[in-house]
């Protein structure tokens, strides 16, 4: 392998990423939280719960401190919907309050607030009426973007407006759309108050056929692309709203109803026709349990775990990209090897500076995550850059908190060989 030194614009945004429920601790008023508790599928599954999970709700300002110190130019994280409304129409002034501090440290220690609307939790009185799966209900959505905007819209410097609901099963098809047309009202009901770019944050899932000839594969994996990715695309290009298992609808405000693309990129899916699922398996998981420590019964984090890294599955989903600016919302390895992790952000680092000289006006990273947190039902796999004590709450940079603060101050990536 090898990698000349390159250097990005001096636009470019260096950061990273977090989102409430994973790190604040204590989200009661959610629906996940409810079902953490409750919902006996997620038991059985081997799934546990956030409780305090990195306890920044309470350790915000060492962590905005901890930020600064590493060099971070933008720090993309959520304002809890549900802690700002944990009932319907009633406003908890004290966590706004808590909210506001927040963002005005970053402000003032020259972070870029990057603000995610809606980062998969939602109020539990919002499920309670049906959440996404009523049409009806995105004017909820769209009252609150008004709310957010009046209250952020002048220090915000970006809003995400929900994250990754373009994937997910063709069954919920209804509830994708209504999510996709809530980032839209959204991002229309933020413009009067704020002048921040607005997008979303897309799950980057990349495909590819398990077999490069064969018919099928090669069908499937279009197949596959269009109802995860491209379906979306298309909507916010043509207002044209085109999905499979629903009849296509023309909405003119989706179009061109967010400034920039946001994305999301991990890995690639190898797309296989002759599976009921399409997806063929990842590496046999027992070999992958042993490298990454997972414990058994704990199918979350064996999820998570890959042990391959393919920064060109981040380069092709950039370059479909070029007719709006665009910002890498996540990107991050997981595991305890950080010599690992520096190499894959290096790799994937340099996939966003190839997408940059085909073209492509990617303005940031946010690497994935800051702190190690809870992931949906685990602490045991790692994103951070910093680890995190689960018992004392103790963050200690890792050395790829020091490498990248490095880059930060450079903005060149070393050559690689
Ligand atoms: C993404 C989620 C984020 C985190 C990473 C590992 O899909 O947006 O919250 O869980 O995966």
């Amino acid at each position: 392998m090898s990698l000349n030194a390159l250097t990005f614009p001096d636009h470019f945004l260096f950061g990273s990423a977090t989102a409430g429920h994973q790190i604040e601790g204590d989200n009661i008023h959610c629906q996940e939280w409810y079902d953490e508790h409750h919902d006996e599928r997620r038991k059985a599954a081997g799934k546990g719960v956030s409780g305090k999970a990195c306890n920044h709700w309470e350790l915000y300002r060492q962590d905005v401190d901890l930020i600064a110190d590493l060099g971070h130019q933008a720090y993309r994280f959520s304002i809890e919907w549900s802690r700002i409304e944990p009932a319907e129409g009633q406003r908890d002034d004290a966590a706004y309050r808590r909210y506001r501090d927040l963002v005005e440290r970053l402000v003032a220690r020259k972070i870029q607030p990057w603000i995610t609307v809606c980062h998969y939790t939602h109020p539990q009185w919002f499920q309670a009426k049906g959440g996404y799966a009523e049409e009806r209900n995105i004017a909820d959505f769209e009252r609150h973007c008004d709310w957010m905007g009046r209250h952020f819209g002048d220090l915000a410097a970006g809003w995400i407006l929900h994250n990754e609901f373009n994937s997910g099963p063709i069954s919920a098809a209804r509830r994708k759309i209504n999510y996709l047309k809530a980032v839209a009202r959204g991002a229309l009901a933020l413009k009067p108050h704020s002048k921040a770019p607005t997008t979303y944050a897309h799950g980057g899932h990349y495909v590819e056929p398990l077999r490069k000839t064969d018919p099928l594969d090669r069908a499937a994996t279009e197949w596959e692309d269009w109802r995860t990715n491209e379906w979306v695309l298309h909507a916010f290009r043509t207002g044209e709203i085109v999905h499979p298992g629903v009849d296509a609808e023309n909405c003119a405000w989706v179009k061109d109803a967010i400034d920039w693309w946001g994305l999301n990129y991990y890995r690639r899916h190898i797309v296989d026709a002759r599976r009921a699922n399409l997806h063929a398996p990842y590496p046999a998981s027992s070999a992958r349990r042993v490298l990454h420590n997972v414990p058994p019964g704990d199918r979350k984090a064996e999820h998570l775990a890959v042990d391959e890294m393919y920064p060109d599955g981040l380069l092709s989903l950039l370059l479909r990209r070029k007719d709006k600016p665009v910002i890498i919302t996540e990107n991050g390895y997981v595991g305890d090897d950080d010599t690992e992790r520096i190499r894959y952000i290096q790799l994937h680092l340099a996939a966003v500076h190839e997408a940059i000289r085909q073209g492509v006006d990617v303005r940031g990273y946010c690497y994935w995550t800051t702190m190690d947190n809870f992931e949906w039902g685990t602490f045991v796999p790692r994103f951070g850059m910093v680890h995190v004590d689960f018992e004392t709450f103790q963050r200690t940079p890792k050395p790829s908190a020091y490498w990248y603060r490095d880059l930060i101050q450079r903005r060149t990536l070393e050559a690689m060989t």
